[in-house]
């Protein structure tokens, strides 16, 4: 190990590379489970509240860290690999000792009290692969650094109080499947770097009302993605027409409550698994791309609070008659044409639900339409 470091050292582009690995391997060289243990205790000085006394009668020295509450120890108990102290009622701090617990893959933190910032010293946590810090009190900026843990699969800071951007470093974490970053108060554009996370399956940035600028095209390159979830932001722009061309396994596109305009994409039938849509409260205009009654899986499509016009395609009249039988619409099978919406709006008025003035169409269960009455009786179409 050390000689090819050596000769790689020997090139200048390598030798930033190398003083990092050196200093990992430093550090991991001088750590043992005494460590572990030392790192925990300090974690613990930093609780200040532990209502249940969980931590308090049970992290002790007398007995092995392995067989404390909360972690899990490697097979020969040498490394402590796994801590969860979720949903615990603890409030307090992370530690900088926490850096050394360097055989750490596994961090849930989840559902507590936990404030204050994260400590640099975290970047030596170079195994770990799930870092769940969701529902708690952080605050400060989401370190930049989190995006040089190379093994990082889910990193869920959602719940919390981080402020500031998103860094582009976590673009490098190529290894991330989840990203859940809701409801802080975070601000400022989508980093198109995001763009780079090949293997995300989720990306949730729902609730920081202050992300704006456009969707960074890049984000619809992700074909790994199965959840989009930016609802309640202020992003603006349009969706790129094509979006669905390399989102072959998107399931759910939820984007409620921002300022998108421009039309609906008319690729959105490519996305062959999607199951919901949610696009309300936006600025959308234009027709309803009729293709989207190709969606086979659709169950729910929520387009109401926008400016939208069109025809209902006998396709989509289809999957909601496979789904149950709509509420209070009393239609014979309509014929195999485009049905028109202006129709279906005489029709639900015919049963006495007056409708126009709601502002809103039930098709049937979870299948809402919302028109501005304006546009029903505008001879548009
Ligand atoms: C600490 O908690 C663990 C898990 O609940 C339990 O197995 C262990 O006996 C406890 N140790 C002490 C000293 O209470
Ligand atoms: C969060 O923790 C609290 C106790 O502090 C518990 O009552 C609640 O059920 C937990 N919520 C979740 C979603 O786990
Ligand atoms: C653990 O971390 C602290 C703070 O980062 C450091 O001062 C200390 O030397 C470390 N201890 C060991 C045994 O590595
Ligand atoms: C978040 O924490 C609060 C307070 O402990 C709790 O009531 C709530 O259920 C938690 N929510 C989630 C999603 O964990
Ligand atoms: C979030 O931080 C702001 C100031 O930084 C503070 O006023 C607010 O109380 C914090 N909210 C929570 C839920 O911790
Ligand atoms: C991580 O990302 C940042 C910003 O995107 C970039 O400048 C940096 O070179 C990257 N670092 C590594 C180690 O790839
Ligand atoms: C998306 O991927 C296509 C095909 O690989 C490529 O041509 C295009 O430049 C990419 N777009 C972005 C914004 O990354
Ligand atoms: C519906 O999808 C099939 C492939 O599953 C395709 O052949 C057909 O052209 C599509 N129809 C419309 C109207 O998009
Ligand atoms: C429905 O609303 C329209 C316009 O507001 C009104 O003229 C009509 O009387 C209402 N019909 C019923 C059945 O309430």
């Amino acid at each position: 190990m050390e000689r090819p470091c050596f000769l790689k050292c020997a090139s200048m582009s390598f030798v930033m590379y190398c003083v990092f690995a050196m200093s990992f391997l430093a550090i991991e060289a001088t750590t043992n489970i005494t460590t572990d243990q030392s790192s925990l205790l300090a974690l613990k000085a930093h609780i200040t509240n532990d209502p249940y006394n969980l931590l308090a009668n049970n992290w002790t020295s007398s007995t092995s860290v392995c067989n404390w509450v909360g972690i899990t120890c490697d097979s020969q108990n040498s490394r402590v690999v796994a801590l969860d102290l979720t949903s615990m009622s603890l409030t307090g701090t992370i530690p900088p000792h926490f850096g050394n617990l360097s055989f750490l893959v596994q961090l849930f933190l989840r559902n507590n009290s936990f404030h204050g910032s994260l400590p640099v010293e975290l970047v030596h946590l170079r195994r770990l692969e799930i870092f769940h810090l969701g529902n708690n009190s952080f605050q400060g900026e989401i370190p930049s650094w989190l995006g040089s843990l190379p093994k990082l699969q889910i990193l869920y800071l959602s719940l919390n109080n981080f402020t500031g951007s998103i860094p582009p470093s976590l673009g490098n974490i190529t290894t991330l499947r989840n990203l859940g970053l809701s409801n802080n108060n975070l601000q400022g554009n989508i980093p198109e770097e995001i763009g780079n996370l090949i293997n995300l399956e989720t990306l949730i940035l729902r609730g920081n009302q202050q992300i704006s600028g456009t969707i960074p095209p890049s984000i619809f390159n992700i074909s790994s993605l199965e959840i989009i979830n930016f609802a309640f932001n202020r992003l603006s722009g349009s969706l790129p027409d094509d979006m669905c061309q390399y989102l072959p396994v998107l399931q759910k596109l939820i984007i409620p409550y921002n300022q998108l305009e421009g039309s609906i994409p008319s690729s959105f039938w490519k996305c062959r698994e999607l199951l919901r849509i949610e696009l309300y409260y936006n600025k959308l205009t234009g027709k309803i791309p009729g293709k989207i009654g190709n969606l086979s899986l659709l169950k729910e499509l929520y387009l109401f609070h926008n400016s939208l016009e069109g025809r209902l395609f006998i396709q989509l009249w289809k999957t909601f008659t496979n789904w149950g039988r709509p509420g209070n619409l009393r239609l014979s099978p309509p014929p195999l044409e485009e049905i028109d919406l202006f129709q279906l709006v005489k029709e639900v008025d015919s049963t006495g639900t007056n409708t126009t003035k709601s502002r809103q169409l039930y098709l049937t269960m979870g299948y809402r339409f919302e028109w501005k009455p304006l546009d029903w009786y505008d001879d548009k179409i």
